[in-house]
């Protein structure tokens, strides 16, 4: 019941960004020329339902309100807020971005502050309430979903304008965490279309960390890891706008590489020659490697410990028995 009507006030709000996109004065010469300067086409302006917030203190307000819509319910969906003790619009002078259901229904919205500045947030998000939570929401699903069934494999990255700018260049299998590291419920959603993860990650220190750490949780729900860094300074938006589709392709497919060896390699390099930290990394491996499903794959576990001993310098054997240990 409660959840109906807000899905109701989100639709109708989405329907009203759009129309003010493209129907506004304002919305013309600052949401739709912004989106242009990022280089999306109308088509995909329209398939992903973008939107834009007029500059103004309660145009939204008024005209949900003027609707019959509970002020109630449209606080709880964080389109309107209460400042000064007078309810206005929450979204003010920003590009709007609806967050999807799997089937399409819009459960909350990102919003973009069109200049960065120090003052305000780059994005605004909807606060969660009785149908979204943020950790089980994957940005795109809905688009998504056939595409990763057909290729049996899921990118992931990281914002809304990754996800929209991949699309665009008919890259479609592809969902976004919005910024924050995987959670299980994630994990899981992916895992009803396919068991092969490919993550896409700013190249910068902050995008390896933030995959690292989703790594032990992937490989626990038996998902297939694998793992590509964009160039430093770009964002698969960024890089796929730069290059073109074609080239951007290339580029994933010469530099996917396995999460697992990933790990490893960088932590090799971090150990560097100190014995002790390389047999803390033996274990930390060997317990990774013990997660993965033998029931499903079989040579999956086999090929880890061979490559890994390789990596390590060790005896097979020896990590074998190791792995040994951590099972069960
Ligand atoms: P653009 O700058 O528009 O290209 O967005 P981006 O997706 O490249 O942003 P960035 O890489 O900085 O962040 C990735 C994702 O994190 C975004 O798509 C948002 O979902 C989220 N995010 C970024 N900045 C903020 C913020 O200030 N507040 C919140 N709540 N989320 C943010
Ligand atoms: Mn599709
Ligand atoms: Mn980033
Ligand atoms: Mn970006
Ligand atoms: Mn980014």
């Amino acid at each position: 019941q409660l959840a109906d009507s807000l899905y109701i006030i989100n639709n109708f709000a989405r329907e009203y960004f759009s129309n003010t996109l493209f129907n506004t004065e304002e919305g013309q010469n600052v949401g739709l020329s912004y989106f242009e300067e990022r280089g999306f086409t109308q088509e995909t302006i329209r398939k992903f339902q973008l939107g834009y917030s007029l500059n103004a203190w309660d145009a939204f307000t008024k005209t949900a309100l003027a609707k019959g819509y509970n002020l109630e319910y449209l606080q709880k969906t964080g389109l309107v807020t209460i400042r000064n003790e007078q309810p206005g619009d929450n979204y003010r002078g920003r590009v709007v971005f609806p967050i999807h259901n799997q089937s399409g229904k819009v459960l909350g919205f990102g919003a973009r502050i069109l200049v960065k500045n120090d003052r305000a947030p780059k994005y605004v998000n909807s606060p969660e309430n009785e149908i979204y939570v943020k950790n089980r929401v994957l940005y795109g699903t809905y688009f998504a979903r056939h595409s990763i069934d057909k290729l049996n494999e899921c990118l992931l990255v990281e914002g809304y304008t990754d996800v929209i700018s991949l699309h665009q260049a008919g890259i479609e299998n592809v969902v976004a965490s919005s910024g924050t590291s995987l959670t299980q419920h994630q994990l899981r959603l992916i895992k009803k279309y396919t068991n092969n993860l490919t993550i896409l990650f700013d190249g910068d220190n902050a995008g390896v960390k933030a995959a690292l750490r989703g790594l032990d949780m992937a490989i626990e729900e038996g998902l297939n890891v694998k793992l590509v860094l964009i160039p430093d300074k770009e964002d698969p938006d960024s890089y796929v706008q730069k290059i073109g589709a074609e080239a951007f392709r290339q580029f994933i497919a010469d530099n996917k590489q396995d999460f697992i060896l990933f790990k490893l390699q960088i932590s090799m390099q971090d150990a560097g020659n100190d014995t002790t930290k390389k047999s803390q990394l033996v274990n930390e491996i060997a317990e990774t490697i013990a997660k993965i499903d033998k029931t499903e794959d079989f040579t999956r576990q086999q090929d880890y410990i061979r490559q890994c001993s390789q990596v390590l310098k060790i005896d097979e054997q020896g990590l074998i028995n190791l792995v040994n240990k951590f099972i069960r």
